[in-house]
């Protein structure tokens, strides 16, 4: 079994080949995709996209769009959150790099939809780049800190060791195939499997192979195989357990 947990099939770059898209990733023995969807222009789209088979799907407003968030998306954030094939709110979260939202809103975004997946007994899938200190901080003043997972997780080992302590999974993607990606190498080495989840966030982030072309989902056996090596395991073993944790973050009964 084989989960890409992180995909953005919705996106219009797959307008043209959605079918084949698919058809690749199952072909090449993918199992079950998550969708994510986290800009509310999208959400009807994605929803659509994700009544196939073994696809399910995550609704949330990514920091990117936060200060476009009306009061409307949240409420309709609400009702899709509900739905058969909901696993997750995300991605949400906080990006200092690109700063398209300014800080304080996307604080305020990303911390109203915390509430909501706690309210809703689901877990998120953080977006997190260049803001590593103060997200910890963030989460660390939670009595309960949400479950859920650090996608593509960029940050150091010891930024990786206090989220697993927390009790969040990391995200490993495409980087992790790339030979000077040795902070992230290191991660995906030093962190027990238990707390690793497989993902392409395709169409970014295509593994070496692949490097400068659209990614995809089939393309996550790449991450795979590189993560089984630096684990010193079989492919199918860190296939199958990193399944497993997808499994068990997201497809449980709440
Ligand atoms: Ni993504």
């Amino acid at each position: 079994m084989i989960i890409d947990t992180h995909v953005h099939l919705s996106d219009a770059k797959f307008d043209a080949d959605r079918d084949e898209t698919v058809k690749r990733a199952f072909d090449s023995g993918v199992t079950v995709l998550f969708e994510i969807s986290c800009d509310p222009l999208e959400w009807d789209k994605a929803l659509e996209f994700s009544k196939r088979d073994n696809v399910y799907i995550s609704f949330g407003i990514h920091p990117h769009e936060a200060e476009k968030a009306k009061e409307e998306d949240f409420f309709k954030l609400e009702s899709l959150i509900d739905g058969k094939k909901t696993i997750a709110v995300g991605e949400i979260g906080l990006d200092y790099h690109y700063d398209f939202s300014p800080r304080h809103i996307q604080r305020e975004v990303f911390i109203r939809q915390l509430g909501i997946a706690a309210k809703h007994n689901k877990p998120v899938i953080i977006h997190c780049r260049s803001a590593y200190e103060e997200m910890i901080t963030l989460l660390k003043k939670y009595e309960n800190p949400p479950k859920g997972v650090i996608h593509c997780f960029s940050g150091t080992i010891d930024e990786a060791k206090v989220f697993a302590e927390m009790g969040f999974l990391l995200g490993i993607c495409g980087p992790v195939t790339y030979p000077k990606s040795d902070k992230l190498k290191q991660v995906a080495s030093e962190i027990p499997i238990e707390k690793l989840l497989i993902e392409t966030d395709c169409p970014y982030l295509a593994p070496q192979k692949y490097r400068g072309q659209r990614n995809e989902p089939a393309y996550v056996t790449e991450v795979l195989r590189q993560t089984a090596e630096l684990k010193n395991i079989s492919f199918e073993e860190a296939a199958r357990i990193t399944a497993n944790n997808a499994k068990e973050l997201f497809l449980q009964p709440s």
